[in-house]
């Protein structure tokens, strides 16, 4: 067995055995700290509870990135406490420019010899506090761990493996070629180069938040104008030469220019500048890297992955054929990419069965009817053997139901086991959502779950089954009334395709095509505005109490507000 964690922004634990994946989890699950960072105590104890497994039981432990700063956090966790707080802008910077400075100048220093043995010296003496005591260790490349994720999860045997980030030893990108397990690294984008960062810059400039918000300022920039390529001042920021990426400025300077071009743009203009070179970019090294290694099979990763509209781009782009985005494509993933690096190496293992993202704990029901009962003040329940035919007839109908059930997701996205569901057509839900539910920005959109059935039909640029919410796709002109909640501004969609790995939210979903004549839903996370997705029937119970929605399936007890 082995234990991949990552301690890092987004931390997490995940356990693979042979060709398994057994269970992976974030800690901010555990803790109720969006993005938690630090060693992840809980993420690893919950690994284990759920699989009933000691610290003896694990033969290897994968770590990954072992840079300048990751290494100085490890040794001084403080440090890493009072950037979580600053970067979530729970408080206020005294030196910010000194800070930002410093920052990025060690981020860009990559793992030596002394930073590895201080990093593992620090990780275990972490680990030996949770009982592990005899077993391999390895710290991962970051670059790797992300590369591997991808390729191992994709189900493909060869392709290309692409990652780009804002930093993680020293790079900010890597292209690679995996050829049945083997990853063999063909170019890295140095840390000084990073186009991740220069988005984060972006976000952060806008009064958002880094490695939170950079979604939003995707969102953003569809309500914005285009502007001849003379006039979007960032396009010269980065060249793509080859395989590389060289930015005209360093990072600190970067900020700078950034800040002079918000003062004279309208901030959507402005994330629709950075969105488009982010795009522009993006495009290139994809078509440069084809090209150069003649490989059409790619897969994408590092947190520059999540920008779907950038992804839908390079999807479409001629030269791609088959293509896969591993769904936690950011840090949080990195536990998982780190474990499975570590398996092939060892172990010569690489194929995983990876169809679904089901990989967090599970709560008996006995456990969810002891918390409705705690709670039988505020709630009503009862057990209901066809619970799937009552969801899809209320969302059908335009209420909003919680839906929880099954194993958590693993990575960013609800995918029908915590999520909130509501109509694909009504505006009117969509608004209820955002204003009381949710509390998300206006411009932020809804994505739908539908049948993957339908997917043609809904959508004109349908090639591939997409299970994960990782990719845009053009709605036909016919279907956006239908899908009026759940569809951008440009006529895009992120959706998620379901299959056969979720019987229940199939036969919720199959119900509401019964009933509205399409198996569409909106589908958003089950979580408070600024914590976590749920994870415990505690979490859902405070969640339905706190936002005071109606309704909520939570296995088979269906749960109504009193
Ligand atoms: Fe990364």
């Amino acid at each position: 067995m082995i234990l991949g964690i990552w301690d890092g922004h987004d931390a997490g634990a995940a356990i693979i055995d042979g060709n398994d994946i057994k269970v992976a989890i974030n800690e901010e699950r555990c803790t109720r700290k969006k993005l938690d960072v630090g060693f992840p105590k809980e993420s690893i104890m919950a690994c284990l509870n759920y699989l009933g497994l000691k610290p003896d039981d694990i033969d290897t432990v994968a770590a990954c990135t072992a840079d300048f700063s990751k290494t100085l956090t490890r040794i001084f966790p403080s440090m890493k406490d009072r950037y979580y707080l600053l970067r979530r802008r729970k408080v206020y910077p005294k030196f910010a420019h000194k800070q930002k400075d410093l920052k990025y100048k060690l981020t860009e220093i990559g793992a030596s010899f002394p930073t590895k043995k201080i990093s593992e010296w620090a990780i275990k003496r972490e680990l030996k506090k949770l009982g592990f005591m005899d077993y391999d260790f390895e710290i991962v490349d970051h670059h790797m761990a992300h590369a591997a994720g991808a390729a191992y999860c994709s189900g493909m045997k060869k392709g290309l493996a692409i990652t780009v980030d804002g930093v993680g030893d020293g790079l900010s990108g890597s292209v690679n070629i995996f050829d049945h397990g083997k990853i063999e690294r063909i170019s890295s984008i140095s840390a000084k180069h990073s186009l991740g960062i220069f988005f984060e810059h972006v976000t952060n400039l806008m009064g958002m938040r880094e490695l939170e918000d950079e979604g939003k300022v995707m969102a953003l920039s569809d309500f914005a104008f285009e502007v001849p390529d003379k006039d979007n001042k960032m396009l010269d920021f980065f060249e793509v030469n080859g395989m590389n990426l060289k930015a005209k400025y360093s990072s600190v300077r970067m900020w700078k220019e950034l800040k002079k071009i918000l003062w004279m743009t309208p901030p959507e203009q402005f994330a629709w500048m950075a969105q488009e070179t982010l795009k522009r970019k993006l495009v290139q090294l994809f078509k440069n890297a084809i090209k150069e290694t003649g490989i059409h099979d790619v897969v994408w990763s590092g947190g520059v992955a999540s920008n779907i509209k950038a992804n839908m781009e390079i999807r479409h782009l001629p030269e791609v054929d088959k293509w896969f985005v591993f769904p936690h494509m950011g840090d949080g993933g990195l536990a998982l990419g780190a474990a499975m690096f570590l398996n092939y190496k060892k172990n010569g293992l690489w194929k995983y069965n990876f169809d679904n993202a089901y990989l967090g704990p599970k709560y008996p029901e006995e456990e969810i009817e002891r918390v409705l009962r705690e709670h039988k003040s505020k709630v009503r329940y009862e057990y209901d053997k066809n619970i799937e035919k009552k969801v899809g007839d209320l969302v059908s109908k335009g209420n909003i139901v919680f839906l929880y059930q099954g194993r958590m997701e693993f990575g960013p996205r609800a995918l029908g086991n915590r999520s909130i569901l509501a109509s694909a057509s009504s505006l009117k839900c969509k608004d209820d959502l955002n204003l009381k539910i949710k509390k998300r920005v206006w411009y932020q959109p809804f994505c739908p779950s539908i049948l993957e059935e339908e997917a043609k039909k809904i959508f004109s640029d349908y090639d591939y089954i997409e299970r994960f919410m990782t990719m845009g796709f053009m709605v036909r002109e016919k279907m956006m009334k239908k899908m009026a909640s759940v569809i951008n501004i440009d006529g895009s969609a992120r959706p998620q395709m379901v299959t056969t790995e979720n019987p229940r939210y199939r036969k919720i979903l199959e119900r509401v095509k019964q009933k509205t004549g399409l198996g569409a839903v909106l589908n958003t996370s089950l979580n408070l505005h600024g914590f976590p997705i749920v994870n415990t029937p505690e979490d859902v119970v405070d969640v339905m109490i706190k936002t005071k929605n109606r309704y909520m399936a939570a296995e088979n007890y269906f749960v109504e507000l009193k």
